[in-house]
């Protein structure tokens, strides 16, 4: 048999936005992890990432800074691949989906597919906009939500009521580009036949036995409620063309394409190294264990779509793992740039070491449930247990050596050294936790190395030692020593950039590093060691991360200019044809005012007559489904439960409410 052969992939984050922790902890992280520690095992292993280029997302974003996808990609993907080298992320090629070499890949693969009748065709009724001569995608048109009457509601999704919507369902739709009203046209699109596979995909995946059990779980909610065929072409120029005549104008949906795009910087990945055929021998062999990285947002692409489009393409290998990640919060919110709340890559490494970052992150990784970043992690972490474990234990070694033993290293006549069994012993509990995809396990193993190797310093009194028994205490720094070359290897996925230096240190930069020789160094004795450094300095305050983050409250003033206010229902009916608002007039004081509010499924208009409700007054007029709306009443919402906020002792309407 073959040798085994691992194919890494991490999801291909989209070229339009710049990489933030959140991502890092889902995705590239806990993937660069593994593959620095299989290619200290000597695996054969191949990394590979790249940009995710096409989606409407990407269009969208370069029709409102008004320039072309290309430039919005261009700059986002070399920022990005610039930001994961500054954290150490090493993927063997990082690609973009732009390549020529991708569209020809997903092409074929389409074709493939369409070869085999397996795609099925459908004509549907889509919007059109003559003067744009296109048909406009659900993120092109804009009307108002035949739900809630918000004017703004896209035509994927209404942003006011949440309700998903389809861009024929919008009161009113205008496209985005040009402002135009469509018309109404049938359009031809191809659909991915995915409730065909259900059933083998449920068989594939119940033998699954290592899988998380949070992946596991998410898959069997998705059969629970059925897979149902996806549309796999659609009515957009940025993307790969789908490859048949009579079907321009239309693009490979960016969700088929994007998965490909693994097997096309493979395929770039071995073209670069002289070998344009090689990428086969990790696609196409049962030998080879392709595992993918990503955050839970991705979980059903990569776990159910992509495989069943892999089942159905027949000449590659499926995937063996899908360890995904949860989410990362960052004090309590969600780590995502759409709510501004990330801390961006390529900030957070001007700040701190990398290696600290990656020792955060790593160690709050969302591995079963979504897990917390605070910002004080940085300065905990830095110098409680970065210097006041690892770096304190080299540097005291590294220190007496060069005090007591001339700065070199001190010869043993006794080869046995219980201190290094035990080094070996966690060496093999660290593989069992990365094996089992538990990265915040293997790094705590991993610290405790250190933690070992400073109670064996402690213990030895080597301070003690040398007044009476030199050669003892050359001994037990010769076992110091070789633990700190130890632990350059047992720290080296994790803290790669550590590891280095501490090699440096050791004056040992040019041999190669290898797992097995956790705990079982050659050190040459007598041989000088380099020159110490401080591993991690103290960090005496944080600042600026933290003060940036904060930006988001608001000051008094701010909340000053909205208008809370108490009053009085006069009269409340329902609206005609909506199923969730209700049209109040209501009494402030001496004005009247209309409102319109979606509380018709939550109170009956009657209930409402002669109550008293808490509203801001100084809303700017809007109209809801056509109707006049001067006010918004306050209501609190969880889940599916909505109430009306009130005072608890009557008082007068128009008092003000701070
Ligand atoms: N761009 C997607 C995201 O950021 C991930 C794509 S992963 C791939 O969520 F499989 F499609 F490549
Ligand atoms: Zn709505």
């Amino acid at each position: 048999m073959d040798k085994k052969k691992y194919l890494i992939t991490s999801a291909l984050p989209y070229a339009n936005g710049y990489i933030h922790l959140g991502h890092i902890a889902g995705a590239y992280l806990p993937a660069d992890i593994f593959v620095k520690y299989k290619r200290l095992k000597k695996e054969d292993v191949i990394f590979i990432c790249g940009s995710d280029e096409h989606g409407t997302a990407i269009e969208i974003s370069a029709l409102k800074e008004k320039v072309t996808p290309k430039e919005i990609i261009d700059r986002y993907h070399f920022a990005n691949k610039r930001a994961f080298e500054e954290l150490g992320i090493e993927f063997d090629i990082y690609s973009r989906t732009s390549n020529e070499i991708h569209h020809k890949t997903s092409q074929e693969f389409f074709l493939n597919l369409y070869n085999k009748n397996l795609l099925i065709k459908k004509s549907e009724k889509q919007l059109y906009s003559e003067k744009d001569k296109k048909f406009l995608a659900d993120r092109f048109v804009e009307g108002t939500c035949p739900i809630c009457g918000y004017e703004e509601a896209r035509g994927d999704q209404c942003e006011s009521c949440g309700s998903n919507l389809s861009p024929l369902e919008l009161i009113n739709p205008k496209s985005k580009i040009s402002g135009d009203t469509p018309v109404i046209k049938e359009s031809i699109n191809f659909y991915f036949p995915l409730e065909k596979f259900q059933k083998k995909l449920e068989d594939w995946i119940s033998q699954k036995t290592n899988w998380k059990y949070n992946v596991k779980n998410y898959c069997e909610g998705w059969f629970k409620t059925g897979l149902k065929d996806r549309a796999i072409t659609r009515d957009l120029e940025w993307g790969v063309k789908v490859p048949l005549e009579g079907y321009e104008g239309k693009v490979i949906y960016v969700w088929f394409e994007a998965p490909i795009g693994y097997i096309s910087a493979t395929k770039e990945l071995f073209i670069q190294r002289g070998n344009p055929e090689k990428w086969k021998e990790y696609w196409c062999d049962e030998n080879t264990k392709l595992i993918h990285f990503i955050g839970k947002d991705n979980i059903v692409f990569h776990a159910l779509v992509f495989p069943a489009m892999l089942m159905a393409h027949g000449e590659y290998i499926l995937p063996d793992n899908v360890p995904a990640n949860e989410f990362l919060n960052l004090e309590g919110g969600k780590l995502s740039k759409s709510k501004g709340h990330g801390i961006l890559v390529k900030d957070v490494v001007k700040e701190y070491n990398p290696d600290l970052v990656r020792y955060v992150v790593a160690s709050n990784l969302p591995e079963n449930k979504d897990s917390d970043l605070s910002i004080d992690d940085f300065k905990i972490k830095n110098n409680n247990e970065l210097a006041g474990i690892l770096g304190n234990f080299i540097n005291r070694t590294v220190v007496f050596a060069k005090n007591k033993f001339n700065n070199k290293i001190p010869a043993r006549q006794n080869n046995e050294s219980e201190i290094l069994k035990t080094i070996k012993t966690q060496a093999d509990i660290i593989e069992k936790c990365y094996e089992s995809f538990r990265f915040r396990d293997a790094l705590n193993e991993t610290m405790n190395i250190a933690r070992i190797a400073n109670k064996f310093f402690n213990d030895m009194e080597p301070w003690n030692v040398i007044k009476t028994d030199v050669n003892k205490c050359g001994e037990i720094i010769n076992d110091c020593l070789n633990i700190c070359y130890s632990l350059a290897i047992a720290i080296y996925p994790i803290l790669p950039f550590t590891s280095k230096k501490i090699l440096k240190i050791l004056n040992e930069t040019d041999t190669e590093l290898d797992w097995n020789k956790i705990g079982n160094i050659n050190l040459k004795e007598n041989r000088e060691l380099g020159e110490n450094e401080i591993l991690f300095p103290q960090i005496e305050n944080n600042n600026t991360t933290e003060d940036k983050e904060m930006e988001e409250e608001i000051s008094i003033t701010e909340f000053q200019k909205i208008k809370i206010k108490i009053a009085k229902v006069i009269t409340c009916e329902k609206i005609p044809n909506s199923k969730k608002l209700l049209k109040l007039k209501i009494k402030i004081g001496d004005k009247e005012k209309q409102i319109v509010a979606g509380i018709a499924e939550h109170y009956l208009p009657d209930e409402l007559i002669g109550k008293s409700i808490v509203v801001v007054s100084n809303m700017k007029k809007t109209k809801l489904m056509g109707i006049d709306s001067e006010g918004m009443l306050l209501a609190a919402k969880k889940d599916d439960k909505l109430v009306l906020l009130s005072t608890d002792k009557p008082i007068d309407d128009g008092a003000d409410v701070n």
